[in-house]
């Protein structure tokens, strides 16, 4: 008994210096890594709301796609606010990132916010399964999508 404490005792000590390895890794991280990171994440948002359209529209997939769809783009809008450090904008690697971004901040702050309410309003869409709140709701989350596109994606 004795014996099996000190080794968890050994595996939360290990745990917790993995999550403070990882925690500076990402402090560091390189504004360049950040640009290709956001783009990677925001393709599956992308891909997410092409898969949930394809069932609005022409009925493709199942009632549980449209759910994954929205927890992935759930966990985007959640994400999302911790992407946007200075220095990368359009102009760094493949960033079309409007310096907007940085010079409206509250702007753009109300536009993420506008973000993850839809994004969490489609996931609760999505679990009811009723085709035509799903739609609707796809509309709005697009519609939040294009506004911050609109004004801060080249
Ligand atoms: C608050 C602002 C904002 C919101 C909301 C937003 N985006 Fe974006 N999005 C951006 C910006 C800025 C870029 C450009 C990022 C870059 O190039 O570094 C971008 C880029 C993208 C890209 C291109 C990724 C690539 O491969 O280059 C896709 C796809 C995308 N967004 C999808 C979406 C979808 C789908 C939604 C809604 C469900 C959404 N975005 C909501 C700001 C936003």
């Amino acid at each position: 008994m004795k014996h099996r404490f000190g080794t968890m005792v050994a595996g939360i000590v290990a745990a917790a210096s993995l999550a403070g390895f990882v925690a500076g890794a990402q402090a560091q991280q390189d504004p360049l890594a950040v640009v290709e990171a956001r783009k990677t994440e925001l393709k599956k948002a992308g891909d997410a709301m092409k898969a949930a359209a394809g069932f609005v529209r022409d009925g493709r997939g199942t009632a549980a796609d449209v759910q994954a769809a929205a927890a992935t783009i759930d966990a985007v809008a959640k994400a999302f606010p911790g992407w946007w450090p200075e220095g990368t904008a359009a102009g760094l690697g493949k960033s079309e990132a409007k310096p907007g971004i940085w010079t409206n901040p509250d702007d753009f702050k109300a536009k993420t916010t506008a973000f993850q309410t839809e994004a969490a309003a489609f996931v609760v869409a999505a679990a009811g399964g009723d085709k035509a709140a799903i739609g609707d709701q796809v509309g709005k989350l697009g519609g939040s999508c294009k506004a911050c596109h609109d004004a801060y994606r080249e």
